[in-house]
């Protein structure tokens, strides 16, 4: 191990409490010069709270923090930064109305300004660290907001490399990334690692981690379990350590047969994307959509559930065509579960209880008072069927952690029951053993006679949870071919346009 004798940081007995929920309980944490340093556990273990801590956005109950040898103890994130600890935050904090290089200079005017730097300078440098990270097609006049969320996560990271990080905390960060983009990234963690910068990184994606990261540590409940090597550990040790428990099945089977078409998709054209899209849905049926980020399946699915204007095409559902509003596509029994909770899914200052009766409120406002204990009843119940870590109904959804917010978009069309289900990414941000409750749920919707549309990135939880996959490619959605006959590389060269499936004859979408 590259370990030097010195750490350059060190955590020692930290705790935190919100309330009535413990988040960390006396953890103490070490970070050597030039590691990669994993950082694991399930949704609400204390993962973020405990690196917003070291980042200076929560001040710890108790604890102490060194940086090179010295006391640190940061009273906001402008004093972190300036003792050299960035992080890159879960929920990406850029202004969205800004451009890319007002978002990296936010705060750093002084600094430039005082390094007599002028804004071509600026503009330059930033150039440079865009392309480092690959991304020298990037224009940093551009308006952060109209830029793909992948592309937003660049920017942050070149925020942080441009400060100059000793360390730099990511926390998750390839969750919405394309893997050419997850592959650039990893480039310059080693190169970053190679400079002696310690680097803390979170990730629900063990394979990946595998990938980049030297030594874990494994939070659960609050509490540190385990450090190690991750070269003397299985990824079962892992899980196993993470959950507290074997988890047995990650991708357990509900038997479920096909019936009639639920939803049929014809020549669907949307403003820009999807350039051509045509589907057939069943009742019993889990279909997976897989893709690169930006082939068009987000806009895919906004168009179905009629949130993007189309331009050409029709929408059908149990063989009638539905107005082309959202409320009508409820009605006529769609739900939706967006790739972005933060800015569409949920409401985040709103309580949980809330969130999770939205779209299905009717049969509680009628009666009043009540029906809200009714319906706070039912979200109890929600709560509990999803394990959703919260202090209750009334709490408001921004105080739970990343996964839990997911698991209220997701409990959301559950209870609206809805009959086909549209899923954006609906596993992004979970952690292992909830992944594996979600495909369950899955599983167990389609037996009920319900119909799943899966839009996923990662490829496996497709290949093992769907009864046929299809892949977008530039805006151009391939025949539906059972899951049988698709590998991970078929899909690939797929979504790639270097091979099309053959069942309706048709060649590769042109550039
Ligand atoms: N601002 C807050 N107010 C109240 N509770 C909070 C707040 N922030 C975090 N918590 C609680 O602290 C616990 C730990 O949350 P944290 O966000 O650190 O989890 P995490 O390990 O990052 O999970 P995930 O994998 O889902 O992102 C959770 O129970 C969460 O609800
Ligand atoms: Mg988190």
């Amino acid at each position: 191990m590259m370990n030097s004798p010195a750490p350059l940081l060190s955590m020692q007995r930290i705790s935190k409490r919100f309330g009535a929920t413990q988040a960390l309980e006396k953890v103490s944490l070490e970070l050597y010069p030039g590691e990669v340093l994993a950082l694991i556990g399930e949704n609400g273990a204390g993962k973020s709270t405990l690196m917003k801590i070291l980042a200076g956005a929560y001040q710890p109950d108790q604890g102490t923090m060194t940086l090179q040898g010295r006391p640190y103890r940061p009273s906001g994130p402008g004093e972190a930064l300036q003792a050299g600890v960035a992080m890159i935050y879960q929920e990406l904090n850029l202004a969205p109305d800004l451009s890319v290089e007002d978002n990296i200079m936010l705060g750093q005017e002084r600094r430039w300004a005082w390094l007599g730097l002028s804004r071509r300078a600026a503009r330059q440098q930033i150039r440079r660290v865009l392309a480092q990270l690959g991304h020298e097609e990037l224009d940093p006049r551009l308006e952060v907001g109209r830029l793909p969320l992948g592309a937003q996560q660049v920017v942050e990271i070149a925020r942080a490399l441009l400060r100059q990080a000793r360390v730099l905390v990511l926390d998750e960060p390839t969750s919405s990334l394309p893997q050419r983009d997850v592959e650039r990234l990893f480039d310059v963690l080693r190169r970053l690692q190679g400079a002696g910068v310690g680097v803390i990184y979170i990730s629900h994606f063990l394979e990946e981690v595998r990938q980049i990261a030297q030594r874990y540590a494994v939070l659960r409940d609050g509490h540190l379990v385990a450090t190690g090597s991750l070269d003397q550990t299985t990824q079962e040790e892992l899980v196993t350590l993470m959950v507290g428990r074997r988890v047995e099945e990650l991708f357990p089977h509900v038997p479920h047969t096909p019936g009639e078409v639920i939803l049929r998709v014809e020549q669907l054209q949307g403003a820009s994307l999807p350039r051509e899209a045509q589907l057939e849905l069943r009742r019993g049926e889990i279909l997976g959509i897989a893709g690169l980020v930006g082939s068009g399946r987000t806009e895919l699915l906004r168009s179905i559930y009629a949130l993007d204007p189309v331009r050409r095409g029709r929408v059908r559902v149990a063989g009638s065509t539905p107005a082309a509003s959202p409320a009508a596509r409820i009605r006529a029994g769609l739900g939706y579960v967006a790739e972005d909770r933060k800015s569409e899914g949920l409401a985040l200052d709103q309580p949980l209880e809330d969130n999770l009766t939205w779209s299905h409120l009717a049969p509680y406002n009628r009666w009043g008072l009540l029906l809200r204990r009714r319906r706070r009843r039912e979200a109890a119940r929600w709560i509990q069927q999803l394990q959703i870590k919260a202090q209750g109904p009334r709490q408001p959804v921004y105080q739970l952690s990343g996964g839990n917010q997911q698991k209220v978009a997701f409990g959301r069309v559950l209870h609206q029951q809805a009959n086909v289900l549209l899923l954006d990414e609906p596993t992004r941000g979970i952690d292992v053993g909830t992944k594996a409750e979600l495909y369950r749920w899955m599983g167990q919707l389609a037996a009920q006679g319900k119909a799943v549309l899966f839009v996923s990135s990662y490829i496996q939880e497709l290949l093992e949870v769907c009864d046929r996959v299809a892949v977008m490619c530039r805006g151009r959605l391939s025949p539906a071919l059972p899951v049988e006959q698709w590998t991970e590389d078929k899909v690939l060269a797929v979504a790639l346009g270097t091979q099309w499936p053959q069942a309706s004859g048709e060649t590769p979408p042109a550039q």
